[in-house]
Parts: structure tokens; sequence; C-alpha cells
């Protein structure tokens, strides 16, 4: 095992009716707020007139920035940056999934600063403080809400990907499955098929720790169970709670202690899909998996024949492979290029934007001859 040190600094506050604390823990912090939001989901699904309602009940003031869009952009984050700057608020609260919660963190960084949020990924600047950021969870998938990541897409330099710091996390984290159940089916699936990708990565991983890989089994696990119940009625709260909680649980650190790495490959891989294609980001995984296991298996073999035994009671690596590919069938989400309408003729630009983004992975490592195999299998 290696040594590790463990850190999450995240209050999570989990459950039905778990919003109604929101107001005083945002109080705490001062009297203004800057509220960062996605496109309409949380108009419809009652959350933001709830928490509006907090602050208010509070005494606080607010001002807000909404329409992050799903893969998010570093521009977005920037005008957010500037109006959070001239209102001189003291707390930022993002209301949404991964994208919405991803700008906050960088906006939380940036704020304090004369910096673009991009200066950041680029090494040019370093944080040294941030605003304090309180997160509500609508969308169960990529376990933003208790982790230290952040990962926004530039157009200009055409690259997607994670930047990591002690400042990203929130200081709490909200989440009530309840304001999950408006999540429609695709994008529900999505979520299983990243939480159960942010599991395999940590499990793809270098280095050996029994405990970490069994969190890493029975996070899959947890998930396939559940979703079989989630997928015959969306508003099943407590299948809404489980996978709630196996998402945040898959990305919080928890399970890649005492792993010399985390792989990470096949979400480089991912990243560019949704860089050229605006593919979401659990599609983009579900797709790539399947061919990154297929190409990689003589060098992963035993790996997926102790998995596949762990989570299917199969024998073979072959079985285990199409037992994830089945179960991503079942839930619809997809399992080739061509379902996202991405064809063959893509590729040659595809292998570039890999290139120019080095997705190469931690421990399996993927070289510029991988990339047109794996593209293959995944056709
Ligand atoms: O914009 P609105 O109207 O809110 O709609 C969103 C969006 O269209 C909708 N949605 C969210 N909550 C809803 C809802 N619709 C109905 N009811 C609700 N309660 O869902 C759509 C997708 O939202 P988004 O936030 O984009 O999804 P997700 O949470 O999957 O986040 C994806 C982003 O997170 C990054 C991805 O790369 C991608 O950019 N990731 C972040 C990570 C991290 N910070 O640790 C790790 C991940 O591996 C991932 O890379
Ligand atoms: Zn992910």
């Amino acid at each position: 095992m290696n040594n590790f040190t463990m850190y999450n600094p995240t209050k999570l506050h989990f459950g039905k009716g778990c919003c109604e604390k929101l107001g005083e823990k945002a109080k705490k912090l001062g009297n203004k707020a800057l509220l960062i939001y996605g496109k309409n989901s949380i108009k419809k699904n009652g959350i933001y007139d709830l928490i509006v309602e907090q602050l208010e009940k509070n005494n606080m003031t607010y001002v807000e920035y909404g329409g992050i869009k799903s893969n998010p952009l570093n521009t977005d984050a920037d005008e957010a940056v500037a109006l959070g700057r001239d209102a001189k608020v003291d707390c930022v609260i993002a209301i949404g999934g991964g994208s919405v919660i991803d700008t906050a963190k960088m906006v939380a960084i940036c704020i304090p600063t004369d910096n673009k949020v991009w200066d950041f990924y680029q090494q040019k600047a370093v944080p040294e403080k941030s605003v304090p950021l309180i997160a509500v969870l609508t969308l169960a998938a990529t376990g933003s809400e208790m982790n230290g990541i952040a990962v926004l897409q530039n157009h200009e330099t055409q690259q997607k990907f994670g930047y990591r710091s002690k400042y990203c996390f929130p200081m709490h984290s909200f989440l009530d499955p309840t304001f999950t159940f408006s999540v429609p089916a695709n994008y529900t699936a999505y979520g299983v098929a990243d939480l159960i990708a942010h599991s395999l990565e940590a499990y793809f991983g270098a280095g050996e720790c029994t405990l970490s890989d069994r969190f890493c089994f029975s996070i899959i696990s947890d998930a396939i169970h559940w979703s079989e119940r989630l997928f015959k009625n969306l508003h099943d709260y407590d299948a809404r709670a489980a996978i709630m909680y196996d998402a945040t649980m898959a990305l919080n650190g928890q399970i890649a202690y005492g792993k010399a790495n985390t792989d990470w490959g096949v979400h480089a891989l991912g990243h560019n899909l949704s860089l050229l294609f605006d593919t979401p980001h659990g599609a983009s995984l579900s797709i790539m998996y399947l061919a990154w296991m297929k190409h990689f298996k003589p060098t992963i073999e035993q790996k997926l024949i102790k998995l596949g035994k762990v989570v299917f009671n199969v024998e073979t690596a072959d079985e285990c492979i199409n037992k994830f590919e089945e179960f991503f069938k079942s839930i619809n989400t997809p399992t080739r290029l061509s379902e996202a309408n991405i064809f063959e003729k893509d590729f040659d630009k595809i292998i570039e934007s890999f290139v120019h983004n080095r997705a190469t992975g931690y421990n399996i490592k993927i070289t510029e001859k991988d990339y047109a195999p794996i593209l293959k299998l995944a056709r």
C-alpha cells in the first residue's frame, strides 16, 4: 500500500429537506451571495425558489449568473467572476450539476484576484485563497460536490481538463435527492455511467490497496443494483438517494487512498469528445470505457477477471466487458460512437485533439499508436 494523506474539508448535508439549513450556514459567511446556475432546470423543479427563500429569510442579498452550459466554458466563468467582483460578494452558491459546481469553484478562486480563470489552468497563477463556496447538487454524477476538481473547456486553446486545488472544495454541499427526480432518463444514465467510470479509473490506477478496490466494487455493484429500480421510476426516493451517495463516494478521494495513482485515461479520451462534439460527459465514458477495456485487455486481463468475478459473478475478462456493455445498454447510455453521432470521418480530427490534449492516462499509458484502434473498437 502507498502512503497517503486523507483530506476532505467539505461538510456534506444529505437527505430530504437538508437545504432548509442552507440560509443559516450561508449567513455565517456574510450578507451577499453570488448564485450560479445552469439553463432552466432549477427554476422548474423548485430548488431555485427554495434557495432564494433561504437567503431572504436570513436577510441576505444576492446577484445571479445563470445559463452555464453543460460542458462548461472558461468564458462563462470569467463573466461570473466580473459580476462577483463588482458586487463584492461574500460567498458563491452553485445550484446544479457538475458543470455549474465546477464553474463556481473557479469563480470562487478567481474573484479575489486580477486573473482570468484560464490563468490557473495554465499555471500562470496560483490561488492563495477563495471566496467560500456552497454547492447545491441537483444531478448525481461527477462527485464535484465533495472534491477539489474543476473541469472546464476552452475553445480558444481547444482544451478540456480538470484543475485541482484545495481551494476548489465546497465548504458545504447540500444533497437532497428529491431535487434529482426531475433529471431526465438520459442524464440520469450518463450520471450512473460517470460514477461507474470514476470507480473504474481508481481501480485501474497503479498500486495495491485491497480496501480501496473493494470500495470500487461496492460502488459499482450498488449503482447497478439501484439502477434497475430507478429506471422503472425516476421518482423513487430510495433509488435516487442511493445513486446520489454512490456518485459522491466515487470521486471524493475515498476509493483511491493507498493507490499510487488513478488512471484517468478514459476520461482524457472522453473529454475530447465533449470538446469537439459537446457529447455529454457520462455518454463519452460509457462509449470509451468499453473500447479501452477491449483494447487493453491483454494488459489488464487479471484485473478484469477479478472485477467480473466480484461484480457480475463471471469468470473471464470478455464476460466482464460484456456485462458492462449489457448494463450500459440496459440504461440507454451509448456504447458506440455512432449513437453519439460521431463517425469514422471524424476520427482524424479526434486523434489530433487526443494528441493536442495529451490524452494518455497515468497507469495504463495510452500512446499515439493506440488512438486509431481504440476509436475503431468504439465505432
Ligand atoms: O442547465 P440545466 O437546465 O440546469 O440542465 C442541466 C444540464 O442540461 C440538467 N440538470 C441538472 N440538474 C437537473 C437537470 N435537469 C433536470 N433536473 C435536474 N435536477 O442536466 C444537464 C447536465 O448537467 P451537467 O451539470 O452538465 O452534468 P454533470 O453533473 O454530469 O456535469 C458534467 C460536467 O462535469 C465535468 C464533466 O467533464 C462535465 O463538464 N466533470 C467534473 C468532475 C469533477 N468536478 O470532479 C469530474 C468528472 O469526471 C467530470 O469530468
Ligand atoms: Zn467523470
